[in-house]
């Protein structure tokens, strides 16, 4: 039985739902939360939908059963697309807040209606992930970019130094990688002018990402 008191239970894969928590905490001051980062198998984007999902319903049964969460938050895309529906038929009595690329708000906002969109292999193979896409795509074109070792190298820069430092360079060449292979960023016709971060550990470096789109892009 959970309380009004009980916590909410929060996850991903590793660092990258700490900025959902920080959200959460923001918005919510009064509420307790349990943050659980599956560091020990990140990262998910290129693991397979199988993997992530038998993941994330254990994490699921463990902060029930050992927390007693009375809602969890899915702050990982790769998650959501890959198990917030067979999670929500196998635990029915837990309310779930999955995190979804945010394509619906980038759609409304871009003025010259390419938007690009960076996100896990996961993410963007996932069923859900094509549905969101058809859903806002009618006046939109989308570029999608599946960001393979991106998330991984944000984790590891994470961890103690020496390590760290071979990451860093890693996180700009991945990145420069990927923002050149998503095409053109600007204001003017058929350029992208909006980037969707589709990953919450992308969220970590939207500063250096910010800097190679320059003052181009939202
Ligand atoms: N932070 C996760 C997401 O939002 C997953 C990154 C990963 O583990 O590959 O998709």
């Amino acid at each position: 039985m959970t309380l009004a008191t009980s916590p909410i239970g929060v996850f991903d894969s590793g660092i990258g739902g700490l900025s959902v928590l920080q959200a959460l905490r923001r918005e919510l001051p009064h509420e307790h939360f349990v943050y659980l980062a599956d560091s020990g198998n990140a990262p998910y984007g290129e693991r397979g939908d199988a993997f992530v999902q038998a993941r994330t319903h254990a994490i699921a049964q463990h902060l029930q059963a050992q927390h007693g969460i009375k809602a969890l938050v899915i702050a990982c895309n790769t998650a959501t697309a890959a198990a917030v529906e067979s999670l929500r038929a196998a635990m029915p009595q837990l309310p779930l807040i999955g995190v979804e690329p945010a394509i619906k708000p980038a759609a409304a906002s871009s003025q010259t209606q390419h938007v690009g969109v960076m996100a896990t292999r996961g993410t963007v193979e996932s069923r859900r992930f094509r549905k969101l896409l058809s859903e806002h795509g009618q006046n939109v074109q989308f570029h999608v970019q599946a960001c393979d070792g991106l998330a991984r190298a944000i984790e590891l820069s994470t961890l103690q130094q020496p390590e760290a430092a071979g990451e860093a360079s890693e996180i700009e060449a991945l990145s420069a990688r990927y923002i050149s292979a998503l095409g053109q960023f600007g204001l003017k016709t058929g350029e992208m002018d909006t980037l969707v971060l589709g990953c919450t550990h992308y969220i970590f470096i939207k500063e250096e990402l910010r800097a190679l789109l320059g003052r181009r892009c939202n």
